[in-house]
């Protein structure tokens, strides 16, 4: 079976350097070799309260974000969850097949749910159910995903694995992860500690895929580092979390790696090394920048993508859905 690539992203907030290059960059050069489905999951992200007005433009706005940087719909299939009703079905089926047991390992929601656990929604629980519909659904075979997701993947594995058990049938792929590059974990800009996140109230620990140039120079001189030049081995480097993350960035957007990045700056002055990761970030960022700010308030051509690639996805989930449906025995319609 050819390898199909499944992927999504939470349309929630703006799209920051983080995402780009721990996610929809890789999706870019993986659109050339594969059959690609890239989803913005609106029906994950309301797993917490999102203001209903914010979720539409948010689920434009992250589309217009990977059309920006070159995800092209003619390659592949680029659409919002929602549309494709396969997946709240599938997801059904599964809230029965995974076990209490295995979500209740989910350390994600743990996380996410915290203190407040009684009080989080039943759909934040059950999210890792509806993740593997999504994959599944497709019957994809490659799932590109930070870190973060990987034990959401295993437990995809599993439901698969159990669904062709209990049913006796070879009928689920089990999908594989690919946690893609190196110095994909881009960092806050303010502590070298914490993940560059949309979550984190300083705009200023993030460079948005919006920002234009003047603010992109402003925030990368404001990052944080500390008093001395740049080292010249990676072990030094590795010691001083700042800098790591800015020369990091500069690797990842140079495309070279972290050594090559190193050779270049060893000995040079934050200043200086600022002065030239702006310039790159800006030229490789700007025209993105740009594209998606026009493609924002391009709305009807960013819906009209968004449907006809739901069109397709159903087209490809939907007879998946009917065949596992009649597997569990349900009557055909
Ligand atoms: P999120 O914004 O957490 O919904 O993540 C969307 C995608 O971007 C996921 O594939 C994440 O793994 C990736 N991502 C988010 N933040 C970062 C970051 N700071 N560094 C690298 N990848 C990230
Ligand atoms: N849970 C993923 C995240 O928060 C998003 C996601 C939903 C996803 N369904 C998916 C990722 C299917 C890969 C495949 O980042």
């Amino acid at each position: 079976m050819k390898n199909r690539i499944f992927s999504g992203v939470q349309p929630t907030g703006n799209l920051h350097l983080g995402n780009y290059l721990g996610a929809i960059r890789n999706w870019v050069r993986l659109q050339k070799d594969f059959d690609c489905i890239f989803c913005m999951v609106d029906m994950h992200a309301i797993t917490v309260w999102q203001d209903p007005k914010e979720l539409t433009s948010n689920t434009r706005m992250v589309t217009a974000g990977l059309l920006a940087a070159g995800i092209d719909p003619r390659n592949c299939i680029v659409f919002n969850q929602s549309q494709v009703f396969a997946h709240a079905q599938l997801a059904w089926i599964f809230n029965c097949v995974a076990r209490l047991g295995w979500l209740n390992r989910m350390t994600q929601f743990k996380e996410k749910a915290g203190k407040q656990r009684e009080n989080a929604s039943v759909g934040l629980y059950a999210y890792p159910n509806l993740m593997a519909a999504d994959i599944l659904a497709y019957k994809a075979t490659h799932v590109p995903v930070g870190e973060d997701q990987k034990q959401h993947l295993e437990l995809t594995r599993d439901i698969a694995q159990k669904f062709n058990n209990d049913f006796g049938v070879e009928f689920f792929p089990l999908p594989e992860p690919q946690i893609l590059g190196e110095a994909t974990r881009v960092m806050s800009l303010r502590d070298g500690s914490k993940k560059m996140s949309k979550s984190e109230p300083s705009d200023y620990s993030r460079i948005n895929l919006t920002d234009g140039p003047d603010l992109i120079a402003d925030k990368i001189r404001k990052a944080r580092t500390d008093p001395h030049p740049l080292p010249d081995s990676i072990a030094e480097l590795e010691k001083r979390p700042e800098a790591d993350n800015l020369l990091g960035i500069y690797a990842a957007l140079a495309d070279m790696g972290r050594e090559q990045a190193l050779a270049r700056f060893a000995g040079a002055q934050f200043s200086d090394f600022k002065a030239q990761l702006t310039d790159l970030a800006v030229a490789s960022l700007g025209p993105i920048g740009e594209e998606m700010q026009r493609l924002v308030r391009d709305t009807s051509h960013v819906d009209k993508v968004l449907r006809e690639g739901a069109e397709r996805a159903n087209a490809l989930a939907e007879p998946i859905v009917r065949q596992a449906m009649e597997i569990v025995g349900f009557l055909k319609a």
